[in-house]
C-alpha cells in the first residue's frame, strides 16, 4: 500500500511503544504521527507494525541520537541506520535537537546545550550540512528547552538559528512549550522570541508539557523542567494561538514521553491543538486577535 505523503489535518501525536498496538488495532482520527526512530531500530516487530501505520498516516522521524552540537562530530553509523529507516517509512519530515548528547564513544541520554557563538555555529552548521548530504533531504532542527545561559554566547538563540537556516538552507522545528520553559527560566520575553523566530523555515510546532520544580538555587524561585509528562499548560496555548497568528497553519504535535497516560487523554490534546487552530483561524478570517502579551 502507499505510504502517505502529505498531512491533511494539522493535529498529530508523539507515538510511544505503549500505544502502539492500540493504534494499530483502532486507527484513531489523528492527522499525523511522530516517532524516535531510536525506539524502533533495535525493535523489528514496533517497526514492522510502524510500516504498517505509515500506511494509514503520515509519519514524522524525531531523531534523539543525531548530536549535531557534538565538537567531536557526528555517529556515522547511526547516520546509515537512520537512512535506512528512512528508506523503509519515508516520512515526510525528519529532526532533531540543537543539542549535544555524545562525548566521544558515550552517549549522554540528555540533550546538552551549546553556547550561542560563531564558534559553536560553525560546528553545528557542518553537521546539519553532513546529515543533509547523507540524507538527501531538509533536517528540522528544533528550538531547545533551556536551564542556564551561557556567559560566551555572542548572539540570540533566534539569530543563532536564523544562520543556521542560512548556512546550511535546514528547516526548523519550534517547539512552542520550550520557549515558554526557556523564557521563564533565563528571564525572556516568550513573545518577543517568537517574533524573532525565522518563520518562513518552520515546518513543525510541538506542544508538550512541563513540571515546575523548586529552584535550589534561588529562593522563592520555580524552575520549568521539560518533562513532558504532563498536559499542556494554559500558557504554552496562549503562546500557540500567537505563534499561529505569526506562522500560519503548520503541522502540530502533541508530545507526551513519560507518566504516559491512556491514548485518549492524548486525543483530548488533539482536540484542543484543532480547537485552537480553528480559533485562530476564525479570528483571523473575521480580521481581529487576541493580544495575548
Ligand atoms: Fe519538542
Amino acid at each position: 500500500m502507499a505510504k502517505m505523503t502529505s498531512i491533511s489535518n494539522i493535529s498529530g501525536v508523539g507515538l510511544r511503544l505503549p500505544h502502539l498496538m492500540e493504534i494499530v488495532a483502532t486507527l484513531p482520527p489523528i492527522g499525523w504521527l511522530e516517532v524516535h526512530p531510536e525506539n524502533f531500530l533495535a525493535n523489528p516487530h514496533a517497526a514492522e507494525l510502524l510500516t504498517e501505520l505509515s500506511t494509514h498516516y503520515p509519519i514524522s522521524l524525531h531523531t534523539v541520537g543525531i548530536s549535531v552540537g557534538s565538537a567531536g562530530g557526528l555517529d556515522r553509523s547511526h547516520l546509515k541506520r537512520l537512512l535506512s529507516f528512512i528508506d523503509r517509512i519515508h516520512p515526510i519530515l525528519v529532526s532533531g535537537h540543537l543539542a549535544w548528547s555524545t562525548y566521544g564513544n558515550d552517549y549522554l541520554n540528555d540533550l546538552l546545550p551549546i553556547p550561542f557563538t560563531e564558534e559553536a555555529l560553525r560546528v553545528v552548521t557542518a553537521h546539519v550540512d553532513e546529515v543533509q548530504d547523507v540524507l538527501g533531504r531538509s533536517y528540522l532542527i528544533e528550538n531547545p528547552a533551556s536551564y542556564l545561559g551561557f556567559c560566551s554566547s555572542t548572539m540570540p538563540e533566534t539569530e543563532f538559528l536564523s544562520e543556521l537556516v542560512r548556512r546550511t538552507g535546514c528547516k526548523l522545528l519550534c517547539d512552542v512549550s520550550n520557549v515558554v520553559v526557556s523564557a521563564h527560566n533565563l528571564s525572556y520575553n516568550a513573545y518577543r522570541y517568537i517574533d524573532d523566530f525565522p518563520a518562513d523555515a518552520i515546518r513543525e510546532i510541538h506542544l508538550g508539557g512541563y513540571t515546575p520544580e523548586e529552584d535550589t538555587a534561588t529562593p522563592d524561585s520555580q524552575l520549568l523542567i521539560d518533562s513532558h509528562a504532563a498536559a499542556i499548560a494554559a500558557p504554552s496555548w496562549d503562546l500557540y494561538l500567537y505563534a499561529l497568528r505569526r506562522f500560519g497553519s503548520k503541522p502540530t504535535l502533541v508530545e507526551w514521553d513519560n507518566d504516559i497516560p491512556p491514548l485518549s487523554t492524548l486525543l483530548e490534546e488533539v482536540v484542543k491543538v484543532d480547537t485552537a487552530f480553528g480559533q485562530c483561524s476564525r479570528k483571523q478570517s473575521e480580521g481581529h486577535y487576541v493580544d495575548a502579551r
